[in-house]
């Protein structure tokens, strides 16, 4: 492929420029920001600079080289890229399909990681949960409503006075025994921690400041000092994540706080860094090219140091200028390998041991090889409801895969319809979890009555119930890079209309989320790519053209489609992944235009470190014709004795079956003549031997 430039390519100190014709008018990604999902070729600007601000069109927090950046689209189509600074390596993935590009794309830069099958449950969070007890009262009336639940965080209220690692016990109360009484429930617990370290406790009263001066870990100012910082704590100091001793720091004082409170996982905010004292609290130098560089694109202040620190800050490996958008990226990491160690560094006792969950608000390229990531303070409107469309669908296509946004919106008091349906979309977020901020009325699916605990019941038991499938679809991407959460022109890049849906997304190739996303709407007019597809409550099987039909949406549900030709796994939803794992496995089968179906399963114990790679798993894959069902175990390294199956959905049958058999016996089965799907229960199968489930037709 030739590339043509629009004008010379501008090399100088501190600025570099690329400008190129476009083969196309899609363009996608560049970064996270507020915008619709394909961008605008009409001048639109995007500057790539990590900040601690809320989500506002064209702003941008994360990818390539970590100096500032600034991309501009242009009608003709051209694009035209600049940087104040760094090398420029330039990689084309030629694809040639969307996916094969992500594909080629996490090869280079990490395929991302295999997250604990309980991170797949849902979460449950807010600034404000001020006592233990109140926090164990919102699990409790989460519970009372039957409605699942894996996870219970807490946030800045669980500290000493804003301190990370440290509990205020007068405050807050008994952290420990809230977390051991989340396990017993079969839950897991994660707290918020931000990078700023507290330098005013006194010396002697907290490790995480004595540990981290004794080892010389905290960035320091141009002039060699400690650079202060003001975060929430009041000053603070910065571990330099790019220093060699750094990671033994964060796990020395991670592995202090678990052990009085054994959290299963990190929530790491503020990273971008975040400085409520622009620079520092004794400025930065006033003469330095890096603090005003002579071309600064138009980024939030107007100035680099906005809500962050000194450009001339100075850490192991440079300065701030080059680091700037690599911190949240290396907080990352080193929390990943605090709470999921490599071999290596499974020689340090303090840790977990298991598989665990990272999510971090800033994010850089690689990001998805450590953790997750929530897309930061949103809005509880409409509108942020939307928008965290796009946002999942573009951070999936930069290799993250466990993403959310907060579900119902952080600030502003959400309403109890916008909330109702946040849920249902959030119910199919990767990463499901409901935040809010402080001093806002309660939003937990508790807060608003039997009416919507139902509703919100309901799409969580849908979601528990596909989790084997999301599961499967994760396992694919950590081996192969494929994305998760997926945009429609993923599945369809011949069909032009696809290209710029981002009211609707896909969970990988088979199901069809439409919601809701506008005050009092009734009516969901959704795009239905060619093929078969079924409705997901009631297997009415739907032809599509490629055209838009309106689906009746009242407010208790959720528009889904299963797509003709796949098999999902799914198992019955306890009120934890936990109980789930006990019950037996399901198979919802969805014939496609020549009246077959193929899907598959990866199984583990969900939490042991490397599994695919040790072998502790099980493989399993299914197909589907007009005359049965097959189940295979195409690999079996993983045995828990759990792995049963004792039910089938068949949607798409067109004749009505006489008699059904389960590996030759007869079995329960019940016809829907006017939605043509065929239910077979009472039959209890080990997947970990071939199974054969077959009918008969009367005519035959
Ligand atoms: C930041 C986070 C938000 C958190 C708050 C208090 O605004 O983005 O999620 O609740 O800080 O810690």
């Amino acid at each position: 492929m030739m590339l043509q430039t629009t004008g010379a390519f501008i090399f100088a100190d501190q600025f570099l420029q690329l400008s190129y014709f476009l083969p196309s008018n899609y363009i996608y990604g560049l970064g996270e920001h507020r915008d619709t999902l394909v961008h605008s070729m009409n001048w639109t600007k995007f500057i790539l600079w990590n900040n601690d601000q809320s989500p506002k069109v064209t702003i941008i927090n994360h990818l390539s080289t970590a100096q500032l950046q600034e991309v501009i689209l242009q009608p003709a189509p051209a694009i035209t890229w600049r940087t104040i600074g760094g090398v420029i390596d330039l990689y084309m993935f030629l694809g040639p399909s969307p996916n094969d590009v992500i594909q080629q794309y996490t090869e280079v830069i990490g395929r991302t990681f295999m997250p604990p099958y309980w991170s797949l449950g849902f979460h449950v969070c807010r600034w404000g949960y001020k006592t233990a007890n109140r926090t164990m009262e919102i699990v409790e009336r989460i519970r009372r409503y039957g409605i699942p639940q894996d996870t219970q965080w807490n946030d800045l209220d669980y500290m000493d006075h804003n301190r990370d690692f440290t509990t205020g016990i007068s405050t807050f109360g008994n952290q420990t025994s809230l977390v051991e009484e989340l396990h017993r429930l079969g839950m897991h617990y994660m707290m918020i921690v931000d990078p700023g370290i507290s330098n005013s406790a006194g010396p002697g009263n907290y490790l995480s400041y004595d540990l981290g001066v004794k080892m010389d870990v905290f960035i320091k100012n141009a002039s060699g000092q400690p650079l202060i910082g003001v975060v929430w704590p009041g000053p603070v100091v910065f571990p330099d994540f790019t220093h060699p001793k750094s990671q033994e720091y964060w796990t020395a004082i991670a592995a202090d706080f678990h052990k009085s409170v054994s959290f299963d996982g990190m929530w790491i905010d503020m990273n971008e860094v975040s400085n409520f004292v622009s620079g520092s609290t004794s400025g930065c130098p006033s003469d330095s090219h890096f603090e005003e560089p002579p071309y600064i694109p138009n980024v939030s202040g107007g100035k680099l140091i906005y809500r962050t620190m000194c450009m001339t800050a100075q850490q192991y490996t440079s300065i701030q200028y080059n680091l700037h958008t690599l911190y949240g990226l290396l907080e990352t990491k080193a929390s990943h390998h605090f709470t999921c160690p490599s071999v290596y560094f499974r020689a340090l006792t303090t840790i977990l041991g298991k598989r665990s969950l990272v999510i971090s608000r800033s994010t850089f390229a690689g990001q998805g090889h450590y953790g997750g990531h929530w897309t930061g303070d949103n809005l509880s409107t409409y509108y942020d409801m939307y928008k965290s469309i796009s946002a999942i669908l573009s951070m999936n296509m930069f290799g993250v895969t466990m993403v959310g946004a907060d579900i119902c919106g952080f600030s502003g008091a959400t309403t109890k319809q916008l909330c109702q349906r946040w849920h249902q979309l959030g119910a199919f977020y990767t990463f499901s979890r409901n935040h809010n901020s402080i001093n806002r009325p309660d939003q937990d699916p508790g807060a608003f009555g039997p009416a919507f605990a139902e509703s919100t019941r309901e799409v969580y038991l849908i979601r528990y119930k596909l989790l084997p499938y999301l599961y499967t679809l994760i396992h694919k991407s950590h081996m192969m890079g494929d994305t998760v959460l997926r945009p429609l022109f993923f599945e369809f890049p011949t069909l032009v209309d696809t290209y710029s849906i981002d009211r609707q997304f896909l969970w990988g190739p088979a199901l069809l989320i439409s919601p809701a996303l506008d005050l009092d709407q009734y009516t969901v007019e959704a795009y239905i790519p060619v093929g078969y597809w079924y409705d997901y409550y009631t297997g009415e099987r739907i032809i599509g053209t490629g055209d838009r039909i309106n689906f009746t949406t009242p407010l208790d549900k959720i528009n889904l489609h299963i797509r003709g030709g796949y098999i999902l796994p799914a198992r019955r939803s306890g009120l934890t992944t936990t109980e789930s794992r006990a019950y037996d496995f399901g198979l919802i089968v969805a014939l496609g235009v020549f009246g077959e179906a193929r899907g598959d399963l990866f199984w583990d114990d969900g939490e042991t470190l490397d599994t695919h790679e040790k072998g502790l798993f099980n493989m399993f894959t299914f197909s589907a014709d007009q005359n049965g069902v097959y189940t295979n175990p195409e690999f079996i390294g993983y045995k828990d004795d759990r792995e049963y199956l004792n039910n089938i959905t068949v949607f798409g049958l067109d004749k009505q079956p006489y008699a059904v058999t389960a590996n030759g016996q007869s079995t329960t089965y019940l016809y829907n003549k006017q939605y043509k799907a065929l239910y077979i229960t009472n039959f209890l199968l080990t997947l970990l031997e071939p199974i054969k489930i077959a009918w008969k037709f009367s005519d035959e």
